[in-house]
């Protein structure tokens, strides 16, 4: 069984539809950077190991990284999933796990990468929004994306309806990338992932619908 560790910083929401969606991988441990996280309790009551490594207690961004890195690898870990990791990686750590790393964003990337992306989409007037997940590379919310869902932007939303819809699709959306990783279906080739699944092509979706 393949051994999947699980970075968190906050509430712990994809964390806990990854956990709930019976893949056939063994978590071997759930890490926050933050000992208040809630997402920490949402591991510890299913019973996985869950640990803080607070960066307050380091001095700079690589010596954090190098220890989250150590505490990684005593675990032995065949993927590293970020699940809402607030922190900005170094070298030094995404040399260690280059290719076994993945990360879920709450846009469709490239648009929007970093924070707020809920507000940016509606002051941008896009129509249509969702979210990515994607191999973590050195550029930030930049490296190759594994696959996105789309959710319409609606004229009545506000940052939290809109983030709400968007969330809805991310529970669904990581299982899945997550499970296709698990069952060999993803490649990573020339900076390109490719997803080798049966391609189910459902009719184009447009908003607001045109004839
Ligand atoms: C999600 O929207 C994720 O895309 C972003 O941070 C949020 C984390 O939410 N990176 P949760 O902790 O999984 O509930």
């Amino acid at each position: 069984m393949k051994r999947l560790a699980v970075l968190i910083s906050g509430r712990g929401s994809n964390l806990g539809a990854l956990l709930d969606a019976g893949l056939p991988a063994q978590f071997v441990t759930v890490l926050s950077n933050d000992p208040a996280a809630a997402g920490l309790d949402v591991a510890r009551a299913r019973g996985i190991p869950a640990q803080a490594l607070d960066h307050r207690a380091f001095s700079s961004r690589e010596a954090f990284d190098r220890a989250l890195t150590d505490a990684l690898q005593a675990h032995a870990p065949d993927l590293v999933i970020l699940a809402g990791f607030m922190r900005v990686l170094t070298a030094v750590f995404l040399e260690a796990f280059a290719g076994r790393l993945i990360n879920i964003h709450p846009s469709l990337l490239p648009a929007f990468p970093g924070l707020h992306t809920h507000r940016r989409a509606l002051d941008a007037g896009v129509k249509l929004h969702g979210c990515t997940v994607h191999y973590v590379t050195p550029e930030l919310d930049g490296g190759p994306i594994i696959a996105q869902a789309a959710v319409p932007v609606l004229p009545d939303d506000d940052e939290r309806t809109l983030a709400t819809r968007v969330l809805a699709q991310e529970h669904r959306l990581f299982a899945q990338v997550v499970r296709w990783i698990l069952e060999d279906h993803v490649t990573l080739e020339d900076g390109r992932a490719r997803v080798l699944a049966p391609v189910h092509f459902p009719p184009p979706a447009c908003y607001p619908e045109f004839p």
